[in-house]
């Protein structure tokens, strides 16, 4: 595949000239990478978590540029994604070198994606997250939760073939990796208690923490309004 290379020596251009042109060549590489994508993750996920990295990173008063080309590139070396994250990590390294991203701020990105998935919670060790990181999952985790996480759970859980409901299965708590993958017993509604319901109180700034809130409601109401109807309630 053909990605777009910046072609002139960009040091006597504008700063903002050659940010504008980076992140057009970022856009392209995702779009090649996640254009096609089925399973929730396609480029419409990567343009909400672009504008809200955008506004989050407004809110903490922090320069949006990393943010942003963090973002975009947050899913495309992601396990589920890609057959072999090595070769991915290695082939994004590649093209930002290439795009004349610095040693240090291609250290900052690899550093973010590396470590923003909600799997990676699961794991033991907490990994302390940069500024920029904190900005970068919280706009991911925000994308998973309110009306448009109520419908990517139930896209995402149609994909898999999981049940809408069933009350014979009970939510899983502290699930490991492994089992957060495993969805043999899985449901959609399930998903809301074994994971969309703590994200809330794991956001890291304080634009994320008020927009969590209302979008948790959001959550609240539709299950509280499912299980009413579940029961012929209502
Ligand atoms: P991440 O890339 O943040 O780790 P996932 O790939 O786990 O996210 O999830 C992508 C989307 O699909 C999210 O909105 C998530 O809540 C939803 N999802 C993940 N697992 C399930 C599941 N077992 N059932 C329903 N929805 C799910
Ligand atoms: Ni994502």
């Amino acid at each position: 595949i053909q990605y777009l290379i910046i072609k002139e020596p960009i040091k006597n251009r504008g700063f903002m000239m050659k940010q504008a042109e980076q992140l057009t060549a970022i856009k392209e590489y995702t779009i090649q990478k996640l254009g096609q994508d089925k399973t929730g993750h396609g480029m419409d996920h990567i343009n909400r978590v672009v504008k809200m990295s955008k506004r989050l990173a407004m809110g903490e008063k922090v320069d949006p540029f990393l943010p942003i080309v963090a973002a975009y590139l947050h899913d495309t070396i992601d396990e589920k994604l890609v057959d072999n994250v090595d070769a991915a990590k290695q082939e994004l390294v590649d093209y930002l070198k290439q795009n004349d991203f610095s040693d240090e701020q291609v250290k900052i990105i690899m550093d973010v994606i590396n470590n923003i998935s909600f799997a990676h919670t699961l794991d033991k060790e907490e990994v302390k997250l940069s500024i920029i990181g904190q900005i970068v999952r919280d706009a991911d985790w925000l994308d998973a939760i309110g009306a448009i996480g109520i419908t990517r759970a139930i896209y995402y859980g149609g994909g898999h073939h999981e049940k809408i409901y069933d009350p014979a299965i009970k939510p899983r708590h502290n699930m490991s990796r492994e089992e957060y993958r495993n969805l043999a017993n899985e449901t959609i509604i399930n998903h809301f208690d074994e994971k969309l319901l703590h994200l809330k109180d794991m956001m890291n700034t304080e634009t994320a923490k008020k927009i969590a809130n209302h979008r948790q409601q959001v959550m609240l109401d539709f299950l509280d309004e499912f299980h009413a109807e579940w029961d012929a309630k209502m």
